[in-house]
């Protein structure tokens, strides 16, 4: 797949560069282990094995890069930053100029579906940005000093990865200056003419953020064999 590099129209770039301090285990999350395999695999994986995608970047530590180079050597691997926004960064310096779209995903992240990912391709037809997101199933508020203020559920989503792009929109996103915790707070922020959209998301395409959340991730996993 490197040596295609050149070619490669659509690449996906999978952010592994955290070290998981709301987990608190000694190893960084993306490689914790599920059924065997590094929970980092499971992405890596989904997107190798999903035709529209030409080409994968894995952004990780320096600590990790060994590691990372050895393990997936079918995938360009460069190293991080100190925020996510920093690393999806290092990994859009890694795309090759020919690239149209950018679909970034969490590492963390490890039961993407392909029809997530066909979906918001399919949707980047109509759209400069688009990702997946579900809607919460409990009650919401925004907490305003000592009151709250309760919030209309059904116009609330919960947004997830892969948060997907044209090249150039997100190109111009990250040379703005603004800096957000996700892209599509990034890009609506930084490039207020993009046109943003939502694929469906699902439950299972959860992210690994604290103890439960592998408990939860094994059940799924379970489930399905
Ligand atoms: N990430 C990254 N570079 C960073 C921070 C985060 O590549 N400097 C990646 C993580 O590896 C993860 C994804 O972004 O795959 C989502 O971030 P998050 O869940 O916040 O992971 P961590 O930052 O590792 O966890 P925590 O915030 O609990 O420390
Ligand atoms: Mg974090």
């Amino acid at each position: 797949m490197l040596e295609d590099m050149e070619k490669c129209r659509n690449t996906a770039i999978i952010v592994a560069a955290g070290s998981g301090n709301r987990l608190g285990s000694d190893i960084p999350k993306q490689f914790l282990k599920l059924n065997g395999r590094e929970i980092l695999s499971y992405s890596v994986k989904s997107f190798q094995n999903h035709p529209d995608v030409d080409a994968l970047v894995i952004v990780t530590s320096a600590e990790y890069f060994e590691h990372v180079s050895a393990s997936y050597p079918d995938c360009h691997v460069v190293i991080g930053g100190s925020t996510r926004q920093e690393s999806v960064t290092n990994g859009m310096q890694a795309i090759t100029d020919g690239t149209e779209l950018v679909l970034v995903h969490d590492a963390a992240r490890p039961l993407v579906s392909h029809d997530i990912i066909s979906e918001c391709l399919e949707k980047l037809m109509h759209f400069d940005g688009v990702a997946p997101a579900i809607k919460p199933t409990d009650s919401m508020i925004m907490i305003n000093g000592e009151d709250f203020d309760p919030l209309e559920r059904s116009s609330l989503r919960i947004v997830q990865t892969p948060q997907c792009f044209h090249a150039d929109t997100l190109n111009k996103a990250h040379n703005s200056g603004v800096v957000d915790t996700d892209e599509m707070g990034l890009v609506r922020r930084a490039v207020p003419s993009a046109r943003l959209g939502f694929a469906e998301g699902s439950p299972a395409n959860m992210k690994v953020t604290r103890a439960l959340d592998l408990e939860i991730l094994q059940l799924v996993l379970n489930a399905g064999t």
